[in-house]
């Protein structure tokens, strides 16, 4: 459900949440949903950093609409590039905002999972993120002891951050996440964010020969060796490519992906609903059956 409640203001990036949309997740197959969440932008800068009451009933309304639906949440606290940029500086705020989101969802069911920060980077260098997820957890494990809470492998959840991310022994309630969107070249041709050099790789294809398929379970058979070594498991929690690769590619590394954490027992979110990677077309009100269809089987009538 990207591109929505973490906007700088809902709408700003061309898409709206609507509440009927779980409905539509749901119907189609999915089990779950990620909404990522800027609560960042809508609390003080200064103590009590107290957040929005308007925007954090916005944000309940889509996690009820979610439950109801009967999909499991994860609320992913996204886009807090200032605290990316200067941690010891914005670490207190940070504390503060998780110490508030986690006593509001505390008597939500345990299908709600809570990420505490997508892709560290930048200042949150390794040894500074295991720090801060060690301090954060302390925060959010007052209110919610046994909730999972879902943490970032450092570098941008990239897989080779896997091997420096520390957790608290002791926390068993942990799931580690990481990102995937190799070859970059493909799944990111012409995304405006990435800058001139994507549209030097527009036309790229992904033609799911041996040597691709290759290059993706070895990367995949890395984070299967990460996971059992240290017994934590992983959700996929992004991977997608975007609207100006060609359908087919696109289509098959999807699915070529998705099976791959699925024989690996990961869970997965796509990345993402109906923006510019999206999987659902809401103007037309319909799914992108090619992507639908990698994603998921068809429902059973
Ligand atoms: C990350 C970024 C998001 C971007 C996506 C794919 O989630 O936060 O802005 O669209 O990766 O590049």
């Amino acid at each position: 459900m990207a591109d929505m409640l973490e906007a700088p203001s809902e709408g700003a990036w061309g898409v709206r949440l609507e509440n009927g949309y779980f409905a539509v997740i749901q119907k189609a197959g999915f089990r779950s949903v990620r909404i990522p969440v800027a609560f960042q932008i809508h609390a003080l800068g200064n103590p009590p950093y107290t957040i929005d009451t308007n925007f954090f009933g916005r944000v309940d309304g889509a996690v009820k609409s979610a439950l109801d639906c009967g999909l499991a949440v994860v609320i992913d606290l996204h886009h807090y590039g200032e605290l990316r940029k200067e941690p010891e500086k914005h670490r207190a705020r940070f504390l503060s905002i998780w110490d508030r989101i986690a006593r509001h969802y505390q008597n939500y069911p345990d299908t709600v999972y809570f990420e505490l920060f997508n892709e560290p980077g930048e200042g949150l260098s390794p040894v500074v993120w295991n720090a801060l997820v060690a301090q954060t957890l302390r925060v959010v494990r007052q209110s919610n002891p046994k909730r999972a809470v879902i943490i970032d492998a450092p570098e941008w959840a990239n897989i080779d951050g896997l091997e420096k991310l520390r957790l608290p022994e002791n926390d068993r309630n942990l799931i580690v996440t990481c990102h995937y969107y190799n070859p970059f070249e493909f799944t990111h041709q012409g995304a405006v964010w990435i800058g001139p050099r994507a549209d030097a790789w527009l036309g790229t294809r992904w033609p799911s020969g041996q040597v691709q398929l290759t290059a993706i379970q070895r990367d995949f058979d890395k984070i299967q060796a990460w996971s059992k070594l240290n017994k934590r498991p992983i959700y996929l929690g992004e991977f997608g490519a975007y609207s100006k690769a060609d359908m087919k590619s696109r289509a098959s590394w999807t699915a070529y992906v998705a099976r791959q954490c699925e024989e690996r027992g990961f869970s997965w979110a796509y990345w993402e609903f109906c923006s510019g990677f999206g999987a659902y077309d809401p103007p037309a009100r319909v799914w992108r059956e090619p992507l639908l269809k990698a994603l998921v089987a068809p429902p059973q009538q």
